[in-house]
């Protein structure tokens, strides 16, 4: 393990600390709506704060880019944490025990460490550029189905953007035919963790930001997979569009999205 990692995973047990605290007191927390139907909690503050203390007295001199915050640290540096402190807000907010944090640190524009933690069932993801990606400590690899006939997928359905939801539709019902369905789970770092480990075959979803996808981007490469926008080409990064599975579905799947002729997504 690099100590770079090592530190993002000491990052993400301490947030999930603050979660599982937080978790049975939900009626009583401060929230805030930033935009229809996007809150913010104390809790989202509170496990910033945790993973900023973590990551800072590590390495004073970084830059990081986090959900709640935006920018901070040393903006001049080549090295730039990027950090959705809880992932799944919305679940966590209904005691809907599926959420995570995300940490990712990127080397100018390398992605070289992704970490994702989820708190309720104790799975700590973990890559380094490299040297592969792990749950737990132990190897994982993509799923191995090479076409989409009973691939189980994983999507995020939009619910701020009512006027894409009709382009989103098309694309829905043209990836459940053949397939074993679609499941939406609510976390997307973690529908991404999930393609890592094989229990997804693969998963899109429109409108993503960077911190809800740097780190699930290099654990499901290091784990043999790709990641790229849903046109099949590979500026998820920027574009927040992101298409995530083996080499072959990835394929399948961006061409069956190209054929409901709606690359133009835009929010
Ligand atoms: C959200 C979750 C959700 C996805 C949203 C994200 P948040 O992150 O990842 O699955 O559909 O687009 O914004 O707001 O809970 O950190
Ligand atoms: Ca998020
Ligand atoms: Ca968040």
């Amino acid at each position: 393990m690099t100590p770079f990692q090592t530190i993002a995973e000491r990052a993400a047990l301490a947030a999930s600390r603050v979660m599982v605290r937080k978790l049975s007191k939900v009626s009583s927390l401060e929230i805030q709506t930033k935009a229809p139907n996007d809150f913010v909690s104390e809790v989202d503050i509170a496990c910033e704060r945790e993973i900023f203390r973590h990551i800072q007295k590590a390495y004073p001199d970084h830059a990081l880019l986090s959900e709640e915050s935006g920018e901070a640290g040393n903006e001049n540096s080549e090295y730039r944490w990027v950090i959705d402190p809880l992932d799944g807000t919305t679940n966590f907010l209904h005691e809907l025990p599926h959420f995570a944090t995300s940490i990712a640190l990127m080397h100018r524009d390398d992605l070289i460490v992704g970490v994702v933690y989820d708190p309720n069932r104790n799975e700590l993801f973990s890559a380094a550029k490299g040297k592969g990606a792990t749950l737990n400590q132990r190897k994982i690899r993509v799923a191995q189905r090479q076409t989409l006939d009973a691939a189980l997928l994983g999507t995020g359905i939009p619910y701020q953007h009512r006027k894409e939801v009709g382009k989103y539709m098309k694309v829905l019902s043209r990836l459940i035919e053949g397939t074993a369905g679609v499941r939406r789970a609510g976390a997307a770092s973690l529908d991404l963790a999930y393609v890592a480990a094989g229990r997804l075959d693969g998963f899109w979803e429109f409108d993503l930001n960077v911190w809800d996808i740097a780190a699930g981007t290099l654990i499901v490469q290091e784990a043999g997979g790709m990641v790229g926008d849903l046109s099949g080409g590979f500026d998820h990064i920027e574009t927040g569009n992101t298409l995530a599975a083996n080499p072959a579905l990835f394929k399948q799947m961006s061409d069956r999205i190209a054929s409901c002729g709606i690359e133009t997504v835009s929010f």
